[in-house]
């Protein structure tokens, strides 16, 4: 079978650019799939729907039309890499993600990322629900503080607004939110390797996953 490095922990612990990293240094697929929720958050607002519709939602999820080329997000072909990672989308996404028939509606388009010769998915639910057989599980992780100065340097950096107690209100909110639902909330699995990268840059983190993958 193809191997799978599963990468799940809370909101900006990092998750995204280490998974990016460590498959890039394996030559192995990568999936980020909060940009599906953020996807189905954003189709879902542009189309008037209500973030608790969930009927409507899981049929929005289930015939998405979004596409990923070249690190870009395309929904209907335009460019929205940028709107879903706005803290509309955020909050949106987190929503969007306590309805079970939408999480059941994207279980299928990710696990159709498993192809050779690799692959290293991140989210919340990897290690427990897409790719419980994962060959490496790691939960990522990092204290509130240190994520949401992360949040607002990648922010800043976008040129885009940002205020850090909102953000780290934000953030806290959100996880509550992921911990708490009932289907597929955010924990750490007995099975998955702790990394808490609070005082370590992106290379050291790279460099402690990269070190446990079976050969
Ligand atoms: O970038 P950040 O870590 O803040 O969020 P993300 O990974 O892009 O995910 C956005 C939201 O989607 C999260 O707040 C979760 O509520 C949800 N999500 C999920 O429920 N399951 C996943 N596998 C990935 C994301």
């Amino acid at each position: 079978t193809v191997p799978v490095i599963a990468i799940d922990g809370p909101s900006a612990s990092g998750k995204g650019t280490v998974a990016a990293r460590v498959a890039a240094a394996l030559g192995w697929h990568c999936l980020d799939s909060g940009s599906l929720y953020r996807i189905v958050a954003l189709a879902g607002m542009r189309a008037g729907v209500a973030l608790d519709d969930e009927a409507a939602l899981a049929a929005l999820a289930a015939a998405l039309p979004a596409s990923f080329a070249d690190g870009r997000v395309l929904l209907d072909g335009v460019d929205v890499s940028a709107e879903i990672r706005s803290e509309a989308c955020s909050v949106g996404a987190s929503k969007v993600a306590v309805l079970p028939a939408v999480r059941a509606a994207l279980l299928d388009r990710q696990r159709d990322y498993r192809a050779a010769p690799g692959l290293v998915a991140e989210g919340r639910d990897i290690g427990s629900v897409i790719f419980p057989d994962a060959t490496l599980k790691i939960f990522l992780t990092a204290s509130a503080e240190s994520r949401a100065q992360r949040r607002y340097k990648q922010l800043m950096e976008k040129g885009m607004a940002a205020n850090m107690e909102s953000l780290l209100q934000d953030l806290q909110e959100r996880d509550a939110r992921d911990a708490a639902r009932p289907v597929a909330p955010l924990k750490q699995l007995p099975d998955a390797v702790l990394l808490d990268t609070t005082t370590m840059d992106v290379e050291q983190a790279v460099s402690f996953v990269l070190e446990r993958v079976p050969a």
